[in-house]
């Protein structure tokens, strides 16, 4: 062929590589799943499947098969691209929030009974589909297939409960001082509602938000984490087959979480936003949203203090730390960040708890028999784990378990780590790690761990471990939290009100107060009652 003629060839070629790639979904994450419905790569958009108006995309990547060399316990297939997601631009959002205004004009309207059967078939589709649903899961997020399949019916069961609420919304008749008069509270969907959601659970962290919207009577627009949008889109496709009216819920991703989420807090028709993530993002939601004067129900970083007392049942509290410290590779927000322990058994706990994770973890790609432990979810992620272990090695720290990264499994794969003899002017203290670091804190009184564990400005989840009643009451009513464990390292669950303190955030998810934040209380008045 001429050499004009090949050039011209090979810029199709590209051309039409770059069109394919971008239209494509791997034949990894198609293979992995027996529904392929599932897999769904555009925004959900008033009941239709749409492209971004820009024709802008962004790559999925699975994070436990970035670099991986293939040897035990990474996955062998290295190539990390799993999907390329439109990126829904202004326009898109603005236009969905319209859709969801209209929708909001007829849903608000409907019965409670009503909007219960479609958050139970929700709950239903999520149960026939949760083996996929958990493929996808540890594809885009890393975690391990069994916490996956765990945090499916975890996802699950805020349907299953909000589903259970949505028909007792009800308001109240107050007496009033006047005695020809009677005073109704009368409960009522805010509106139009915006749900931000993080990547360490990317079907838990929307469901919690939306079973609630949906319970009260609100539209919806959603933009999950741009890391794990597929899980996302995966369930509006469910709302779709559930018969959600069109508007309801709408999804759309974006790898510009800036702008959107500026777009969401200030435009006027959405009522209220609900968002987890990080402290710093809530800080400038909160300022952007001051414009429209917005509900906001966040839930934002932790500091947990993880207390074990001299008196505890010692084998229990390891298990519970581990259990909270590591769960998801430590990437919870309610993960132990600090674990105190009561000197006179510091060495024993110590010692117990390494004995333990060397027994039972086994690191590696999700998707592989018998791995307990994951990546984390990208490179950043991984700089914070190394400063916390770099910090607290110079000023002292001893590394008892772990300490480095493995690369032999993938980018990013570090070992589960715990530092001994931790002190309070490390960063691991001071910080949260969000990552597979345990930093142990000796304490020798009551009074000197409260005063250290409520040494943050944060407060969402806490934990200790004690066989005396007294000191139960007496810690629980100190530690400056939310959420307290007691004697357990998991409480995580739909009945519980969900919720921080201080720069935690404000709003209580799950439980009987969920629905809450997304109705609005209207006082009427009803006179001449003669
Ligand atoms: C979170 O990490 O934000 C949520 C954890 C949970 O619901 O258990």
């Amino acid at each position: 062929m001429p050499k004009g003629k090949v050039a011209i060839a090979n810029k199709s070629f590209k051309m039409l590589f770059k069109r394919l790639y971008a239209t494509t979904v791997s034949t990894r994450l198609s293979s992995a799943l027996k529904n392929t419905d599932l897999i769904k790569t555009n925004a959900f958009v008033n009941g239709a499947w749409i492209k971004s108006s820009q024709g802008k995309s962004f790559p999925v990547t699975d994070p436990g098969a970035v670099s991986g060399s293939g040897s035990v316990g990474a996955n062998p297939d290295s190539d990390p691209h799993l999907a390329t997601v439109q990126s829904m631009e202004a326009q898109d959002y603005n236009d969905a929030i319209k859709y969801a205004e209209s929708s909001f004009n007829e849903f608000k309207h409907t019965s409670g009974r009503y909007r219960s059967n479609l958050l139970y078939k929700l709950y239903e589709l999520m149960h026939e589909n949760k083996e996929d649903l958990a493929t996808m899961i540890t594809l885009e997020n890393g975690k391990p297939y069994a916490d996956a399949l765990g945090e499916v019916t975890y996802a699950a069961s805020f349907f299953q409960w909000f589903a259970e609420e949505a028909p007792r919304v009800s308001g109240e008749i107050i007496p009033s001082a006047n005695s020809s008069n009677r005073i109704f509270a009368m409960k009522q969907p805010i509106g139009v509602c915006g749900i931000l959601t993080p990547w360490n659970f990317p079907l838990a962290m929307i469901t919690r938000k939306l079973g609630a919207a949906i319970a009260a009577g609100c539209t919806t627009v959603i933009k999950p984490a741009s890391e794990t949008p597929l899980s996302a889109l995966s369930l509006a496709y469910l709302t779709e087959l559930a018969g959600f009216p069109k508007g309801v819920v709408n999804v759309l991703a974006s790898d510009d979480a800036a702008t959107v989420g500026k777009l969401i807090s200030e435009n006027p028709i959405i009522k209220k936003v609900s968002f987890t993530g990080s402290t710093n993002v809530g800080k400038l939601l909160m300022k952007q949203s001051s414009s429209t004067l917005k509900k906001l129900s966040f839930e934002l970083g932790g500091n947990a203090p993880f207390i074990v007392f001299e008196d505890a049942d010692l084998d229990k509290a390891v298990a519970g730390a581990i259990a909270s410290k590591f769960r998801s590779s430590g990437q919870t927000c309610i993960c132990a960040n600090r674990l105190f322990v009561h000197e006179s058994i510091y060495d024993e706990f110590s010692r117990k708890f390494v004995e333990k994770l060397k027994r039972d973890v086994v690191l590696g790609h999700g998707l592989k028999e018998g791995v307990t432990h994951g990546p984390v979810i990208h490179d950043r992620s991984m700089l914070k784990v190394r400063s916390h272990i770099e910090d607290a090695s110079e000023k002292g720290a001893k590394i008892l378990l772990g300490g480095n990264k493995r690369p032999d499994l993938g980018e990013n794969f570090h070992e589960l780590t715990v530092l001994g003899d931790v002190t309070p002017d490390m960063l691991i203290f001071q910080e949260e790690t969000f990552g597979p670091v345990a930093p142990l804190i000796k304490f020798s009184s009551d009074e000197e761990v409260i005063n250290m564990a409520n040494d943050t400005r944060v407060g969402l989840a806490g934990y200790f471990y004690s066989t005396n009643v007294s000191r139960v009451f007496k810690v629980a009513e100190a530690i400056e939290v939310g959420m307290l464990g007691v004697n357990t390292g998991a409480i995580s669950e739909a009945a519980l009100p969900f919720g921080g303190v201080q720069e935690s955030g404000f709003g209580r998810e799950g439980s009987k107060f969920g629905v809450d934040d997304y109705l609005v209380i209207k006082g009427v008045v009803l006179g001449d009652i003669v």
